[in-house]
């Protein structure tokens, strides 16, 4: 019998360790023989610490499970995956689970994370393994014909980028992976390292041998210190395993991965920043041109790829770019992993193709808002993203729908709010953010966003509004125009959002109607 207890740091923070003890003491007492798995999460964050058994029938899952109520599952039958209050039958049957299309997190949840015989067992390194009995610009076509786009946010196509890297001549050439997860209401990247890290080292490797790199690093946040450790082991095993160094799989590939963390900046989330992080320097924007994918890293050509962009890449290889280019719609094509977050019912992360709306992932499987209240707004994107009112719940979620309705699908983060939020007051924390984590390189974001701040201010105690409004109007114009990233330039949109759907809660009659 195996039992699966995650050991991401989502079912850790409510008691998973706890209850993996406790199971694995009531089976010794028991007599039973079991297997402990410690897997990485299913993405159900409302059933956490989702504990699985197998069966013959498949995998059965319980929770959300408690230490406490270990001993008397155990009593009514875990182990033989018997019926409980908190049973939920087949986990892949779950209408969550059944839904989706797990391309990037295909083994997340369902393996152990360092496992290398899993990993392998599970499809892992196919993909590198045809990546390497191809040419470099093989690979690189096949990348830009499956039509993956930037999934940290920007949304710029994989291939051409990975193309000028290659085009780019240069002795030496770096590959890094942003996995400086900074968005609200984003968790996938910590998920991915935390639940599938070889799928990152096999997509970072990958990407190594289509531009010509033998060096990659991979620059992880200080806040997540479990997807750290796991990292560190992962690479070492992939060492051991001959994944990494310098013959990798035998192919004469050297490609070395080092592990950077990062000091607590959300700015160092930005590609140039973040390298200049890397260098050792304090993360502050580099002005573009020049691109990093001509001088990047200590100047040389450099791909700089967020986490799901790489992990997207071994499914990519493995399966055809055609196979995952007729996923999607428009030019979004592929699959993006959702994260719903915020006060919602059922949070989590979602993988499907582009083209669901808005709604179906709110409504339908996230099942509106956690205090049962009505949903009155959501935020897509990140802090910078545009808030939306539920009479954009038809908005298919795609890059191109999203920018027609002035909106960003950014990292896919869906934050949603009930009837109690004050908009006005979340366009004052977009430039309160803004304030917070400016690198202040330049004037319109260092300076524009402590004055946002005052002229919201005077707008809610109801001073000259028309004025205040106007002025408010010109400095998300200067912003966004005159910014010299996206910190600045997009901090206007969620501002700006907010005005456009929801105007009375800058003139105090939503506070009065409620
Ligand atoms: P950008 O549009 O300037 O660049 C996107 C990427 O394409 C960059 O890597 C850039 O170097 C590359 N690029 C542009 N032109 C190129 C060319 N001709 N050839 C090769 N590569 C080229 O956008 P930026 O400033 O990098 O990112 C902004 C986005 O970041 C926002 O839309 C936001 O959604 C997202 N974001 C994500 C966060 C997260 O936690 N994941 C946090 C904050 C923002
Ligand atoms: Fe720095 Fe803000 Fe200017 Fe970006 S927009 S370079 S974060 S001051």
């Amino acid at each position: 019998i195996t039992v699966y207890v995650p050991r991401d740091s989502a079912a850790t923070s409510v008691g998973a360790n706890e209850v993996a003890a406790a199971i694995q003491r009531e089976a010794e007492a028991a007599g039973v023989p079991i297997r402990l798995v410690r897997n990485g999460s299913r993405g159900m964050l409302w059933l956490e610490p989702l504990v699985e058994v197998t069966t013959g029938r498949g995998r059965v899952g319980y929770g959300p499970v408690t230490a406490a109520a270990v001993p008397g599952l155990v009593a009514a039958g875990l182990f033989e995956g018997a019926e409980h209050e908190l049973g939920h039958g087949l986990v892949e049957e779950l209408p969550w689970m059944r839904d989706q299309q797990r391309l990037c997190f295909a083994r997340v949840g369902r393996t152990d994370p360092l496992s290398a015989e899993e990993y392998v067992a599970a499809g892992g390194l196919t993909g590198l393994r045809t990546a390497l009995e191809r040419d470099p610009a093989e690979v690189v076509a096949e990348v830009t014909e499956s039509g993956l786009r930037g999934r940290g946010g920007a949304g710029f196509p994989a291939g051409i980028k990975w193309k000028t890297v290659l085009d780019t001549p240069g002795e030496q050439k770096f590959v890094c992976c942003n996995a400086d997860e900074g968005d609200s209401g984003t968790f996938a990247d910590r998920m991915l390292l935390e639940g599938d890290p070889f799928c990152l080292i096999e997509g970072m490797t990958i990407a190594a041998h289509a531009v010509g790199s033998g060096e990659g690093y991979l620059y992880i946040r200080s806040e997540y210190p479990d997807a750290v450790a796991t990292m560190r082991a992962a690479v070492d095993i992939a060492y051991a395993r001959g994944w990494l160094g310098a013959d990798v799989l035998g192919s004469g590939l050297r490609f070395d991965l080092f592990i950077r963390v990062g000091a607590g900046a959300y700015i160092c989330g930005e590609e140039t920043s973040m390298l200049e992080s890397l260098e050792g320097k304090r993360g502050m924007v580099r002005s573009k041109p020049p691109i990093p994918a001509i001088t990047g890293l200590f100047g040389k050509p450099t791909v700089v790829n967020n986490v799901l962009t790489l992990a997207s890449v071994p499914a990519i290889l493995a399966g055809g770019g055609a196979a995952y280019a007729e996923l999607g719609i428009d030019r979004s094509r592929g699959t993006q992993v959702f994260q719903l977050a915020g006060n919602i019912a059922h949070g989590g992360v979602f993988e499907t193709a582009f083209g669901r709306t808005l709604g179906e992932l709110v409504r339908g499987y996230g099942g509106g808002t956690r205090s049962g209240r009505p949903v009155r707004a959501v935020q897509v994107g990140g802090p910078l993203g545009a808030y939306l009112p539920v009479s954009r719940f038809d908005l298919p979620l795609a890059y191109e729908s999203f920018a027609e309705a002035e909106a960003m699908l950014g990292h896919g983060g869906i934050v949603v709010f009930d009837d109690t939020v004050d908009m006005a007051a979340m366009a004052r924390f977009a430039f309160a953010f803004c304030a917070e984590e400016s690198c202040g390189k330049c004037t319109p974001c260092r300076v524009g966003a402590v004055r946002g701040v005052e002229v919201i201010d005077r707008v809610v105690e109801g001073a000259d509004p028309d004025a205040n409004l106007a002025l408010l109007d010109d400095l998300c114009e200067l912003m966004t125009d005159g910014s010299l990233c996206a910190m600045g330039g997009l901090t206007p949109t969620p501002v700006r959002s907010a005005l456009l759907h929801f105007p009375d809660d800058f003139t105090g009659h939503h506070k009065e109607a409620t």
